[in-house]
């Protein structure tokens, strides 16, 4: 090695331990914020516990002695009753920035650690995380699929599919549940039906192969494919909810008033909600021949009224959420109308 390549060793060596002399200083400051917001996180936790018991002991002294106040005291306790309101919108939103204990699943599952998100751009970039995770599954699946119903007829390739719709859907729902803990508006059904979903792929996993399963198999692949394109539109209307909603800086926010989310919301829902409805019939179609299977003959498998029955209970559950979901946000849009009129 010549001399100049050593002479440059060294120098960039004296470099090196100029910026690792300031990375240790920045570190130990570091060490010390950190020590010293965990102290502060617990501090306003224990503080916020300790107002909202004492908040709820005054409410409850008020109403037991409501009827005995003078003139100067309703007014007192009129004032202070408004201020109790307004201190528990404060402390929710100081809740979202501070760590909350995970519900029993996640504790299960994952074991005592917090999957709190503190920061808004946090649970905007999880959500995002969620959304381009489950589109890169969906696609996968929708390749699985074609291949499965027009080019190979293998059970152990079904199997290999089945398998992964169920390693999809429990790691979907555990999201799902870090997600509802940081204040996504998921509604139950939606996670209950990963579930279900859960339990019907381990159902066609375990299915034996057999001539029951092969006259079903063809019909449950052309399903997965068209609900693999129906979650592709449906990735396209969420993530598209998520952005605009980010834009109006009102992600978390129940009231959502802009008119152009609005009417960009229902152009998109008009566009999804045929192919929505036009799958839960599948799904009741899958149900309908999965009972009538059941009858065959050559059918000894518990497994295909088992399977039929989650089919149904899919199509009830997606059917009647979708539909309460459209008359909610029909009848929040008509309020939100009459409210601008007035
Ligand atoms: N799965 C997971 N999350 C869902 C969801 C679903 N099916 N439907 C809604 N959400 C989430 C939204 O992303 C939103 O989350 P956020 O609070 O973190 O932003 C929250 O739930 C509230 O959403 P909401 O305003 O009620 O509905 P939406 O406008 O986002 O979507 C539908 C409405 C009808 C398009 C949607 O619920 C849907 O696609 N449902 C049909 C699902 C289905 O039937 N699948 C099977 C097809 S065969």
């Amino acid at each position: 090695m010549s001399i100049n390549a050593i002479d440059d060793c060294i120098d960039d060596w004296n470099n090196l331990q100029k910026e690792y002399a300031v990375l240790e200083d920045d570190f130990n400051t570091y060490r010390k914020q950190l020590d010293h917001l965990y102290v502060l996180q617990e501090k306003s936790q224990k503080i916020i516990k300790h107002q909202k018991r004492r908040y709820q002991l005054i409410l409850e002294t008020f109403k037991k002695n409501e009827n005995n106040l003078s003139l100067s005291e309703q007014d007192a306790v009129k004032d202070i009753k408004e201020k109790i309101a307004q201190r528990q919108d404060n402390f929710k939103q100081m809740g979202d920035n501070l760590p909350r204990p995970s519900g029993k699943l996640l504790t299960c599952v994952l074991g005592p650690i917090s999957v709190s998100l503190l920061k808004k751009s946090e649970r905007f970039k999880y959500k995002d995380e969620y959304e381009k995770f489950k589109f890169i599954c969906i696609i996968i699946t929708l390749l699985f699929s074609f291949v499965n119903l027009f080019i190979l007829e293998t059970r152990f390739l079904d199997a290999i599919f089945h398998f992964m719709l169920l390693w999809y859907y429990c790691t979907v729902t555990l999201r799902e549940h870090i997600l509802m803990h940081n204040g996504s508006r998921i509604k139950g059904w939606w996670v209950f039906h990963h579930y279900i979903s859960c339990v019907l792929s381990g159902i066609l996993l375990i299915w034996p192969d057999g001539h029951v399963y092969h006259l079903f198999r063809r019909q449950f692949m052309a399903f997965s494919l068209y609900l693999s394109f129906v979650q592709v539109l449906q990735y396209y209307y969420q993530r598209g909810c998520l952005y605009r909603l980010r834009a109006l800086g009102e992600k978390g926010n129940m009231d959502i008033t802009s008119e152009g989310f609005q009417t960009w919301m229902w152009r998109g829902l008009t566009f999804l909600i045929p192919f929505l409805f036009l799958g839960h019939f599948f799904q009741l179609y899958n149900a309908y021949t999965l009972y009538r299977l059941s009858y065959h003959e050559d059918c000894f498998e518990w497994q295909v009224p088992a399977s039929g029955f989650v089919f149904l209970l899919l199509f009830l559950g997606n059917f009647i959420t979708t539909l309460l979901v459209i008359q909610h946000k029909i009848s929040k849009t008509i309020n939100q109308q009459s409210n601008k009129k007035l």
